[in-house]
């Protein structure tokens, strides 16, 4: 099957003939549709997460699909052939910028009808990273106020739709070219990063959804009420500075979860989320999908179209 892979730890990305994977009792085998790039694939790539995840090569990149069951594994019983499916694969069963893709019952959903291949596939990741930094970590209620950094992203575009649909007041860090695109997603507040500083326009806030690191990372705590919350997904620790201004701090990786994406499909099917796709590329443009992401310049997410 044609998919997407590397043959070692930094070398580029190529697209190659390789074997189908084989079906697993616990999997459903997928005819891939679409799949979405992500900055944590280059990290993948780089070999920075070898020990957490380490890879067999060759390896195929990617960890978004959408796509249509076309066989299940014996133990299977929620997902039946012909099922159109989206999901976040875990590490070792990652690969889904392939034509086929075989992946754990218990990391599917149902594709909402709603929606393309393509935008279900710009979902999984990103929206299960906003949702667990929000409602699991975050405890985010309604009439509370939240900031989430880099609202334009592929996090940020649904953080800010879910945090509106919560009934939270939102306030969002974007440069000015996507400031309406925001405040369409559902923002209250916007703040231009290159002309503004959110540490002194904002304050008494609930919680903090922190992407960015460093500098924003440590300014963040500045607005936060006390016994507010800051969730960052960078990967920094910043323990010592939460205790400091009086406030919790969780940094985290975001886990598959099928019954959790299932709640996604809801709300997209209500209408209450929507997929924002910056641009799609063929499954043969991969570099430049990938080169696209890395300007860090996104508006929402950057899809592959597979089949
Ligand atoms: N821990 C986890 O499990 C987890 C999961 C998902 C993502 N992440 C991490 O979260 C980060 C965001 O991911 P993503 O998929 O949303 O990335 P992305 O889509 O590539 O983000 C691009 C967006 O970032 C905005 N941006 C860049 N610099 C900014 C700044 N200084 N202030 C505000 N906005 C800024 C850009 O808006 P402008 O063009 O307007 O600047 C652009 O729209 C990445 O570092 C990723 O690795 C972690």
């Amino acid at each position: 099957m044609k998919a997407a892979v590397i043959r070692e730890y930094g070398t580029p990305i190529e697209i190659s003939d390789v074997p189908q994977p084989a079906l697993l009792a616990d999997s459903v085998l997928i005819e891939v549709h679409a799949a979405s790039v992500n900055p944590v694939d280059e990290f993948v790539q780089a070999g920075y997460l070898r020990e957490m995840m380490p890879l067999t090569f060759p390896f195929t990149m990617g960890f978004d699909l959408s796509g249509v069951v076309v066989e299940v594994g014996d133990q299977v019983s929620k997902f039946k052939k012909g099922d159109e499916v989206f999901s976040r694969p875990n590490g070792m069963q990652a690969g889904t910028i392939a034509e086929y893709a075989v992946i754990k019952e218990e990391e599917l959903a149902i594709k909402p009808a709603n929606i393309s291949h393509q935008e279900a596939a710009s979902i999984p990741l990103v929206g299960l990273t906003a949702w667990q930094a929000m409602v699991t970590k975050g405890n985010l209620q309604k009439g509370q106020k939240v900031l989430i950094h880099a609202g334009a992203g592929g996090v940020g575009t649904l953080a800010i739709q879910m945090a509106k649909h919560l009934g939270a007041e939102v306030a969002t860090t974007t440069s000015a070219v996507n400031a309406e695109m925001v405040k369409t997603l559902g923002a209250n507040v916007v703040i231009d990063y290159k002309t503004q500083k959110f540490e002194e326009e904002l304050s008494d806030y609930d919680l903090v959804l922190d992407m960015m690191g460093g500098e924003i990372l440590e300014k963040s705590f500045k607005i936060l009420k006390k016994g507010g919350c800051l969730i960052s997904i960078k990967g920094e620790d910043s323990k010592g500075l939460a205790e400091q201004y009086g406030v919790r701090f969780e940094a985290f990786f975001m886990w598959p979860s099928g019954e959790m994406l299932s709640q996604l499909a809801q709300l997209i099917s209500e209408g209450a989320l929507k997929p924002v796709i910056d641009r799609t590329f063929s499954i043969d443009q991969v570099q430049e999908a990938y080169g696209y992401l890395q300007t860090g310049r996104a508006k929402g997410k950057v899809v592959i179209q597979v089949k």
